[in-house]
């Protein structure tokens, strides 16, 4: 019998394992000859040299050293997504990228360290332009320019970009989106609930305690996502099928159309453990043929 393919998930030293989304992945792998184990990402001892596949998972510590990060990428042989994708979706000024494509996204001003941006009217958002977990994001009340001052300046203050953005009140009520594609192909969609209420850290230091369910997106969004990926795909200038897993966050302004909040191609949850074993098996499939292609 041939010897199974090696295939590592990358986690980071506070969640070596990922948080547990993965956990009904590794069975659905092993169905299709491939031996998963997790390694941390900048462990030196990790087995790099002898997998056939790394696909990033849980590598939620980079954001403060995103060169370093991005570095390792470049340096495994065979990485999903791959490097370049990280690179260029590490830092949310892709936002405008993609908006300049002609795709609606949250409207984003880019303000790097020395400049100042136009204050929103209403409700904002100031958060570090590379970051994840909400960590960095802060939510601001109309008019509260002294507290977005402060917060900007100590963003800016370790040389971070940051991103302004107007709050989108139906966050609130509906959450966000997340519409996971498999190999460019949709598989299946979870909502999250607001994340700028206060909630709590994780354990793990790395990401806001988050409210997730399963959902069926209704037509605008599933659409609004299918374009997202399309055009995401023409900024990459690569094939949609050429992303292993890619998450479409959607929310809704105020006129209740669909924008992108953000395009997770690097580490994102993928609400396997939501999704079920149907949503593991398209993932290990995906995997799969990429390892015969
Ligand atoms: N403009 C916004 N309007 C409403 N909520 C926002 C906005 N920006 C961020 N948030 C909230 O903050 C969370 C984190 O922001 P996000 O842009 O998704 O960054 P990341 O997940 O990479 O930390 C989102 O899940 C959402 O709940
Ligand atoms: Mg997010």
């Amino acid at each position: 019998m041939a010897e199974p393919n090696r295939v590592l998930l990358a986690g980071c030293a506070n969640l070596p394992r990922g948080d547990g989304d993965e956990d009904i992945l590794l069975p659905a792998l092993a169905e299709v000859g491939c031996k998963a184990e997790w390694i941390v990402w900048d462990d030196p001892a990790a087995p790099i040299a002898d997998a056939d596949l790394v696909v990033l998972r849980a590598t939620w510590d980079y954001a403060p050293r995103r060169g370093e990060f991005l570095r390792w990428c470049e340096s495994v042989p065979r990485l999903r997504n791959p490097a370049a994708v990280a690179r260029w979706n590490t830092d949310k000024t892709y936002l405008a990228e993609l908006a300049d494509a002609g795709l609606t996204t949250v409207p984003t001003q880019v303000v790097a360290p020395g400049s100042v941006p136009e204050w929103p009217s209403g409700e904002f958002v100031v958060k570090p332009s590379v970051g994840a977990g909400s960590r960095g994001a802060r939510r601001f009340a109309a008019g509260d320019v002294a507290g977005a001052r402060e917060h900007l300046a100590g963003l800016h203050a370790d040389g971070r970009s940051a991103l302004v953005q107007p709050y989108q009140r139906d966050v609130d009520a509906n959450g966000e989106t997340a519409c996971v594609f498999v190999a460019g192909s949709y598989s299946h969609a979870f909502v999250k609930g607001p994340m700028l209420t206060g909630a709590a850290m994780d354990g793990s230091g790395l990401f806001v305690s988050e409210k997730v369910h399963t959902a069926r997106p209704d037509d605008a969004v599933r659409g609004f996502a299918e374009t997202a990926m399309d055009t995401a795909a023409t900024v990459l200038r690569l094939r949609r099928e050429e992303l292993l897993y890619a998450r479409v966050d959607v929310v809704r302004g105020d006129d209740g159309d669909p924008m992108l909040l953000e395009l997770e191609l690097t580490e994102p949850s993928l609400g396997l453990s939501l999704a079920g074993d149907a949503a593991a098996a398209r993932l290990a499939a995906a995997v799969r043929e990429l390892l015969d292609g």
